[in-house]
């Protein structure tokens, strides 16, 4: 298996712990939960010891934000989340051992005792520092609940950490005319007392750990771990004034809480302990033997917390805990071209998915494997969703399933004819089809995922090219005695499809399997070329998958399409106020009411309207740039609008304007005629 120089005797596979602040979307999956899920489901068919842990987050500001929002308490929160997210992770597939959470006893009682030996064997740096507090509500601030103005743009409302108007990462002392979120006051700076986990004592042996003894790690996770270590390493506070968490469980640090990513990671070791509590299973096997290979599933944003934080924690900790073997972290993955979001709704949640798209795990699955963003942030689109379902699970690897088994009921009712009398070409396929099994376990275990993915999909290729060569539904008329020799070789290929393909299709492999009855599907057994001895019987066909039509393409685009238009609305706002202006010179502008009396498009200008319009003096033409809102410019005939009389004249596509027509501007850029309310005399004054 993967490392080369040694052997390790069990599994201990984490995934990044999900905040549970909202659901889980497509980003997460292909980053986190679908690769550290094909990997696990591997190694179980290797038949290797593996414990698969997840769990979420429950603690940190943005649950308090939320909670604070709704009206409720972040414990609502999370509870809720928390469900929804652990049903839909079970729905898709992802087979955890244990998925539990970092409010639960256990992990309280955990944390705090990992925290209490650090600062008993005097492991922290304490410090003492100013930080914002809100003396209304008697409490420090994070800085997201800090407010103020943007010193970089101006706008109002910029958070603590961020300005979400231009983007800029600000701190809170950046910050124009702080002030509380919570209550509005103005804060004041007050001495508090936080502990530090001196990272920078741990530079020599994370050098020494990961660059030079983990060079095969994966090059971003290596690479951001090196520059890093470059920069050097700061002390990081692992407490916080708040009052959501796990308590800092010593005397005078009342009122603080561990920081979220101190417990969090500590998550994986309290949820390995109460499934073991329950299991009987000794914890400490899996967290302090040598022998366990320990494997973190997290995103490109986690980087710095798996390969440098936590395991300076373990460290720190000592008492044998392992660290991790590998951190096969990957990049970001974007949606129909635009960066997933979770504030602007920008996103395909896996629990809508799963209800719109019954018993379609698979088809996710795959989409996400094989478009993974092991090496660079990739892009979901649901164009490319159809395609590889349409082109790759259907006609490639279904296609060849089904025919393979319509065929064996049509000539032999379902029975495998003996595999034998190969030809040279049969014998080279049998070569061929044997190496996959090798081939697609050396990509997993060394998380290329999509790589093994597409060997697999090679796999049915090859199958498919056999049976079209051989064309066995026209050689039984000919030649009955070489058809047995081809469907039984393409039987062969079945198989190993279906026990290769479980670690990434579950769902389909698992009914493939049953569907041709077989019961051993131990990833060895794929070594074999004779899988389905002759004289077994195999079920009737039923379809592994089905096309994906193009008006489920269009709804889930006019989704999206909604979100956007959603936000490009909620994003709007007036403009600011102009500068102030005296009555005399708002006197200087002469608007007037005139009725049109004719108008008409402009020719070879899309946007303007010529009016003619009466004034009640004269009748005067004005141009107007709003043809693109009034298709029917015939009908504005008789309408009363507002004009600007004294306007300049100009000329316009060779027509001379004489005024200006009013029209407001809505927030999606709509030009819209102003009218007065009722009837009025055309030419009078407007003030
Ligand atoms: O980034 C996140 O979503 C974090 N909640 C991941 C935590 S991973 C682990 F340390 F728990
Ligand atoms: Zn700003």
């Amino acid at each position: 298996m993967e490392s080369k120089d040694k052997n390790f005797k069990r599994y201990l596979v984490t995934t990044a712990l999900p905040y549970a602040n909202g659901p889980v979307h497509i980003g997460h999956l292909a980053g986190v939960y679908i690769p550290a899920d094909t990997y696990v489901r591997y190694l179980r068919m290797k038949g290797a010891e593996v414990l698969f842990v997840g769990g979420s987050d429950e603690h940190g500001v943005p649950i308090t934000i939320k909670a604070e929002k709704e009206g409720c308490t972040p414990q609502d929160i999370v509870d809720h989340y928390h469900g929804l997210i652990k049903k839909s992770f079970e729905e898709l597939g992802i087979s955890y051992n244990i998925y539990s959470r970092t409010t639960s006893k256990m992990h309280a009682a955990t944390a705090s005792e990992f925290f209490q030996k650090l600062y008993d064997e005097g492991k922290f740096i304490e410090q003492e520092s100013e930080q914002y507090f809100d003396p209304e509500r008697q409490k420090f601030l994070s800085d997201r609940y800090i407010v103020g103005t943007c010193p970089k743009c101006g706008a109002e409302g910029a958070y603590g950490d961020q300005c979400e108007k231009c983007g800029s990462s600000l701190s809170p002392d950046e910050l124009i005319n702080p002030h509380s979120q919570l209550s509005g006051a103005a804060l004041v700076k007050k001495m508090t007392k936080h502990w530090y986990l001196p990272l920078d004592q741990y530079e020599p042996w994370l050098h020494e750990w990961i660059l030079e003894g983990h060079k095969e790690w994966k090059t971003n996770v290596y690479g951001q771990v090196k520059s890093w270590l470059a920069a050097g390493l700061q002390p990081r506070a692992v407490t916080r004034d708040l009052d959501w968490g796990v308590s800092v469980p010593i005397k005078g640090a009342e009122g603080k809480v561990l920081y979220v990513w101190f417990d969090a990671p500590i998550g994986y070791i309290s949820n390995t302990k109460e499934l073991c509590e329950k299991t009987g299973d000794d914890w400490e096997r899996w967290w302090k033997d040598s022998d366990t290979k320990m494997v973190h599933f997290i995103g490109k944003d986690n980087i710095v917390f798996h390969c440098i934080i936590f395991p300076c924690m373990l460290k720190a900790y000592g008492d044998g805990y392992i660290v991790p073997e590998n951190v096969p972290a990957n990049e970001f993955l974007n949606l129909e071209n635009d960066k997933i979001s979770t504030s602007r709704n920008w996103a395909v949640w896996l629990h809508e998915y799963l209800e719109e798209f019954p018993g379609k795990q698979d088809v996710l699955r795959y989409v996400l494997t094989a478009n993974a963003p092991e090496t660079k942030d990739n892009n979901f689109t649901w164009k490319d969703y159809q395609d590889r379902n349409n082109n790759e699970l259907l006609s490639i690897f279904g296609n060849f399933v089904n025919r393979t088994i319509v065929l064996t009921h049509k000539f032999y009712n379902g029975v495998v004819p003996a595999l034998e009398n190969l030809t040279e070409a049969d014998q080279t396929v049998v070569n061929e089809m044997n190496a996959f099994h090798e081939q697609v376990g050396s990509s997993i275990e060394t998380y290329r995922f999509r790589e093994a993915l597409s060997e697999l999909m090679n796999l049915a290729r090859l199958g498919n090219r056999y049976l079209t060569e051989n064309e066995p539904w026209k050689v039984i008329k000919t030649d009955p005695e070489r058809v047995k020799t081809v469907m039984a070789l393409s039987l062969q290929i079945v198989a190993k499809l279906a026990i290769l393909a479980e670690p990434f299709l579950p769902f389909s492999a698992k009914k493939l399997q049953a569907m041709i009855g077989m019961t051993e599907n131990a990833w060895d057994t794929a070594k074999e070329t004779v899988l389905l001895p002759a004289g077994h019987v195999v079920g009737q066909a039923e379809l592994l998958f089905e096309k994906v039509e193009d008006s489920v393409v269009a709804a889930q685009l006019k989704k999206l399409d909604d979100t956007k238009k959603a936000n490009e609305l909620n994003a709007w706002t007036p403009s600011p106020i102009k500068e102030q202006v005296s009555f005399d010179d708002f006197q200087k502008v002469d608007i007037r009411v005139g009725t049109v009396l004719e108008c008409t498009k402009v020719p070879k200008a899309d946007k303007l309207l010529q009016f003619l319009i009466e004034d009640g003096m004269n009748r005067r033409t004005i141009v107007s740039g709003i043809a693109k809102y009034y298709p029917n410019p015939e009908e504005l005939v008789g309408k009363q609008i507002c004009f600007i009389a004294n306007f300049e004249p100009r000329k316009l596509k060779g027509v001379v304007s004489e005024g200006m027509i009013l029209s407001a501007e809505d927030k999606d850029g709509r030009l819209v005629l102003v009218t007065p309310s009722q009837l009025v005399a055309p030419g009078c004054g407007i003030g």
